[in-house]
């Protein structure tokens, strides 16, 4: 079963085929971060053209280097949701008119089960396991139990961890995207050099939460209170010390689950998982089988929304050619679609 798959919910404009949910024969990636970079951030208006202006050309190549033609695809996926409404629309619409034009299935995708599927398409990887999904968007601790259905055990209350990433570095100029960028400088820094607060524990159901305001406003607006004594306020220690206490608050969260669950394996996906802080120490710890994707599919990429949209064909599932966007999902409760 060969499926195109086409990602457009933030700035990436992606397209790639995957046969029997795990093969990828292509993976096309159209970055636009020339195009946010002056701004330090994602221009919802600037992403969503560019999108229209690129989705064609993405998707004629990803054809074009999987050797296969429209005509000997089973299926065409996009992701649905969540993300930004308009960037959304365009790879959605692309999808949906092509498989209406080829008369095969359309289906459309959740981009965090995506994230949590892409581990499998370079290893077969057994559920249930704990999940960890951290980008730019979202930072989820899960239970998951199959590639379409997760239990949401704790989530962050304010800021995603890759946003508080991307804004301590936007503030001091480190570069952008913020996230490799903190992680490339902190490589040469003191991670002591300032012991900024972690929140305090949650208790009862919201032990797995996390919160991540506090830390980004000590980063940002108090680091004198903060510095050891003796420390300097490099651009490396600033880094160094961010990162680790932004990882370690994840990797607190994320233990206690594993312990109350019993669940051993760790699945990671989303643009943080590339962060090698968090995956040199999700090595160093005993008693987890850790799993992480490569770098390049930790962040968006089609070729997950094609993977995963392999797994609801061989079930028979699609979705009508009548589905539209959202740019949230409710993360309270379990998600299935
Ligand atoms: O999954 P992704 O590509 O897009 C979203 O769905 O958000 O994740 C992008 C996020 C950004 O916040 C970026 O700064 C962060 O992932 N990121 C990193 C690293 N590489 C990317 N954060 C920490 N360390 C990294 N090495
Ligand atoms: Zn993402």
């Amino acid at each position: 079963m060969r499926v195109l798959g086409i990602e457009s919910s933030c700035d990436e404009c992606a397209a790639a085929v995957v046969e029997d949910g795990s093969r990828i024969l292509s993976d096309i990636v159209a970055t636009q971060i020339p195009f946010h970079e002056k701004y330090r951030g994602v221009v919802p208006e600037i992403a969503s053209r560019k999108h229209s202006e690129w989705i064609h050309g993405v998707v004629q190549r990803a054809l074009d280097e999987a050797g296969v033609g429209p005509a000997e695809l089973d299926g065409v996926a996009a992701t649905a949701k969540p993300g930004l409404v308009g960037s959304l629309l365009v790879g959605l619409c692309f999808a949906k008119g092509m498989a209406w034009a080829i008369d095969k299935p359309f289906v459309g995708v959740n981009h965090i089960l995506a994230h949590l599927y892409a581990s499998r398409l370079e290893a077969e990887t057994d559920y249930p396991f704990i999940g960890l999904l951290v980008s730019g968007g979202h930072t989820i601790i899960c239970k998951a139990e199959a590639f379409d259905s997760i239990e949401v055990l704790g989530t962050t209350i304010d800021d995603a961890v890759g946003e508080a990433f991307d804004k301590v570095a936007k503030h001091y100029g480190f570069g952008y995207p913020g996230g490799a960028a903190i992680d490339a400088l902190a490589q040469g820094g003191d991670d002591r050099a300032f012991a900024f607060p972690m929140p305090s524990l949650r208790k009862g159901e919201h032990r797995y939460d996390l919160s991540y305001s506090g830390l980004k406003t000590a980063a940002v607006r108090q680091l004198e209170l903060f510095r050891m004594p003796g420390a300097e306020a490099t651009p490396a220690n600033i880094a160094a010390s961010f990162q680790r206490a932004a990882i370690d608050l994840l990797l607190s969260r994320l233990y206690r689950a594993v312990e109350d669950t019993g669940l051993t394996r760790v699945v990671a996906g989303g643009g943080v998982a590339a962060n090698s802080y968090l995956r040199k120490s999700l090595a160093a710890r005993g008693g987890i089988q850790a799993v992480f994707p490569s770098p390049r599919l930790c962040a968006d990429n089609g070729a997950m929304v094609a993977g995963i949209a392999c797994k609801y064909l061989e079930r028979g599932e699609s979705s009508g050619l009548d589905l539209g966007v959202s740019a949230r999902v409710p993360l309270f409760r379990r998600l299935t679609k």
